[in-house]
């Protein structure tokens, strides 16, 4: 697996052509991560993962909109998540075009994207195409901060798993599952998905 240093903050890939621009200044970094949403978050976080959101303010939308995000939805969600997420493809709640994710922490381990690898520095983004295999792998135990990862609605976008939920805010939190299975149309199940990993 090849090793690539990367040079500037953060990488597109679409397809095969790559290109990078800077995302956040440091200090930015350092006040998303003293959010009371993202502390709390980490405060709740025993194994696995918590998915929360924060407010899509007008800084963030402008430090965002180089990605190519257009923002108009008032909450950006994010994930704290604890050990490696599995080869997947990323599924979310409607159709979309990309994956946009955001490191802001380091973690030891490598985030493989196609049969590239990458390592997982604080301050890096990644913006990819829909259909794009992508793993981590070594990061241990140590807990890894992402803005994101989430579509070009700002929706959370992840590994699809069929737990079942009885209302939207269980489903995102991820707890109170009512249980995994078969797929009952008009069961008053709210939410078929849960988003894992990166
Ligand atoms: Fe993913």
């Amino acid at each position: 697996m090849k090793q690539n240093v990367l040079t500037a903050k953060v990488l597109f890939v679409y397809g095969l052509s790559r290109m990078s621009i800077p995302v956040f200044t440091p200090e930015y970094v350092e006040e998303i991560r003293q959010l009371p949403e993202v502390v709390a978050a980490k405060n709740r976080l025993t194994a696995g993962q918590a998915s929360f959101t924060i407010p899509a303010t007008e800084t963030l939308r402008s430090a965002l909109s180089p990605l190519g995000l257009d923002i108009t939805q008032s909450t950006i969600p994010m994930r704290w998540i604890i050990g490696d997420s599995a080869p997947h493809i990323d599924s979310g709640p409607s159709a979309f075009e990309n994956t946009y994710l955001v490191y802001l922490s380091d973690s030891p381990g490598e985030f493989i994207l196609g049969d590239t690898s990458y390592p997982i520095t604080a301050n890096t983004g990644f913006v990819f195409n829909e259909g794009i295999q992508h793993e981590t792998r070594g990061t241990g135990s140590v807990p890894r901060l992402l803005l994101g990862p989430m579509n070009e609605f700002a929706q959370p976008v992840g590994i699809a798993a069929a737990n079942y939920y009885s209302n939207y805010s269980d489903a995102f939190t991820q707890t109170g599952a009512l249980g995994s299975g078969g797929y009952v149309i008009g069961s008053g199940i709210f939410d078929l998905y849960i988003h894992l990993g990166e």
